[in-house]
């Protein structure tokens, strides 16, 4: 076990499976008390549990306001404070056009995707600051810098944790709290194992127009957070952090490719 976050206390949306059960299982190696928190309760007592006794687990639907007071109570109950929050529950919608996507899918996954990170800064922010700092790590999409035919709302969603991101940098730095975003690229994950069949059959020609044609794990994106959350990034605020094996570097061109 290393101790790069030896001390600090941890919750982390959605961390019943996927990313955030990684980031909860490495932030816990690391050091960390951790509060896996999802929708799902009994997935986050699953992770929970299987990490031990560093970790506790918490009913959290993000997009529930009186929800995110009861989860800043029950970290500060369990763990005496808050250092780090990880805004990674999220969910995705099968990719179509404009005129075909439903109002009630546009406003879900901005109320998960916008609303729950909003928040969950918003809820994390006063802890932080009688603390005396913190780290805020908002898990966007390689979707929250460039345009994806088919993903207008998705897009919309994580544009926004892209740009909120910045916002509440500006506003919080002096406090010694820092926020910064993560732009995963294709990572493998129940979310994109659990995609519509039309995704499945353009993943392998997507992947092989990247530098690194395959797609990323859980655990990849972990150490990006694990790097955020700790002090190693003490000078990284308001930035959007890429991890998507060069998805976004520029168009592919096979003839310069060996
Ligand atoms: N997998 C990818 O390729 C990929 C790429 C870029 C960005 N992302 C983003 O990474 C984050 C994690 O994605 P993942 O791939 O691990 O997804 P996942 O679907 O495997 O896991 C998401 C978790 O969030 C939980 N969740 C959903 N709605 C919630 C809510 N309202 N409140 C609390 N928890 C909720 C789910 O129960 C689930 O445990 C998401 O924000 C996603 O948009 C994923």
């Amino acid at each position: 076990m290393g101790g790069r976050l030896e001390g600090k206390v941890a919750l982390i949306t959605g961390s019943g499976r996927g990313q955030g059960e990684a980031e909860a299982r490495l932030f816990a190696e690391e050091g960390a008390r951790v509060v896996v928190s999802d929708i799902d309760r009994h997935a986050a007592e699953a992770v929970a549990s299987s990490i031990g006794e560093r970790a506790i687990a918490i009913s959290l639907d993000v997009t529930d306001a009186n929800a995110w007071s009861g989860a800043i109570t029950s970290t500060t109950t369990a763990f005496g404070g808050l250092d780090i929050l990880v805004n990674n529950a999220g969910i995705g919608i099968p990719p179509r056009l404009i005129e075909e996507e439903t109002t009630e899918e546009h406003r879900l996954i901005i109320d998960i995707n916008l609303h729950g990170v909003w928040l969950g800064m918003r809820s994390a922010i006063p802890v932080m600051t009688e603390r005396g700092g913190g780290s805020i790590v908002n898990i966007s999409s390689i979707d929250g810098l460039v345009g994806v035919a088919g993903m207008t709302s998705y897009t919309a969603s994580k544009f926004a944790v892209t740009g909120m991101t910045k916002s509440v940098a500006l506003e919080v730095g002096r406090r010694g709290i820092r926020v910064n975003s993560i732009h995963p690229g294709v990572i493998e994950t129940p979310m994109v194992a659990l995609a519509p069949p039309e995704v499945h059959l353009r993943l392998g020609e997507i992947l092989d127009r990247q530098a690194i044609p395959r797609m990323g794990t859980p655990k990849e994106v972990a150490y990006l957070a694990l790097f955020l959350a700790s002090d190693e990034s003490s000078y990284c605020t308001g930035s959007s952090f890429v991890i998507d094996g060069g998805h976004i570097a520029g168009p592919y061109r096979d003839d310069f490719t060996r």
